[in-house]
């Protein structure tokens, strides 16, 4: 049975300030993941894949901005689940696997997909398996779909300046939690393992998750684009950067 969350949406509310302090154009890099799939619909509402998707941030804005959508959530997170569950209230399939091994695709309630979506997620994997796992983002896009990966991708021809932007986007991050405008990743969690109802969910994720965060392996957007076209797709690009990060989308 699902816990009872008794508001899922100040859940997302905190989740989103959480995020936003690492990520303060997170709307514009969902808004180019969006447009990109309204490029690609063919006159069917379309059925995205929100992999990685946590909290269902994704899966959303995917239903705000096309309401028929059928969007399928992917993740291993149960307190996430929990809250992405609750929030969606039936409107989205949610599915716990694992994206470490070939295996997660056998749980998809679909053979096909118009777009795959993901955001500041896949860094959590090692370079081999994220290859491979393009390439099986691959097969399970329909022709012509789209996969669309937002998430750190410095620029390999500025790396001083990365540098820099990333030292000044610390700085702003760290002043924020100084001044209380939004919590850190870690209190965020405090405060999960504190709520009643999500707390055996935060025990069981401690266990999924030993080192509570991700390894944080950031390739540029160049060794992306390049595993991507590797991976089979015809037409690979960035449609959005902000300062170190990009959001890339490559067409089946
Ligand atoms: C920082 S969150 C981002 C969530 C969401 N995309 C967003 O933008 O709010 C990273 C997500 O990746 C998920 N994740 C990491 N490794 C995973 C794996 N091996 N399989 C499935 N999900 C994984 C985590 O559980 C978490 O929900």
């Amino acid at each position: 049975m699902s816990p009872y969350i008794v508001d899922p949406w100040a859940w997302q509310e905190s989740w989103d300030r959480q995020q936003e302090a690492y990520l303060p154009d997170r709307e514009h890099r969902f808004t180019a993941m969006l447009d990109t799939v309204d490029a690609v619909l063919d006159g069917r509402p379309p059925r995205v894949l929100d992999l990685a998707g946590g909290t269902g941030s994704i899966s959303l804005r995917t239903l705000a901005r096309f309401p028929a959508a059928e969007p399928t959530l992917v993740d291993l997170d149960p307190a996430l689940l929990a809250i992405a569950a609750a929030s969606l209230a039936g409107r989205a399939t949610i599915v716990t696997a694992d994206l470490g091994t070939p295996e997660w695709r056998s749980t998809l309630p679909h053979q096909e997909y118009d777009a795959v979506l993901t955001a500041t997620a896949l860094h959590w994997l090692p370079a081999d398996r994220l290859g491979q796992l393009y390439a099986e983002l691959r097969d399970v896009l329909r022709p012509g779909g789209v996969f669309v990966n937002a998430d750190h991708m410095p620029d390999d021809t500025l790396p001083e300046l990365t540098k820099r932007l990333m030292d000044r986007a610390r700085d702003r991050r760290n002043a924020r939690y100084a001044a209380g405008s939004t919590l850190s990743w870690s209190d965020w969690w405090e405060r999960a393992g504190a709520d009643p109802a999500l707390a055996p969910l935060v025990a069981q994720r401690h266990e999924i998750y030993p080192t509570g965060h991700s390894p944080e392996w950031n390739p540029p957007v160049s060794w992306h684009l390049a595993a991507l076209t590797a991976a089979g797709f015809s037409e690979v690009g960035t449609v959005w950067r902000g300062g170190p990060d990009a959001v890339v989308a490559a067409v089946r």
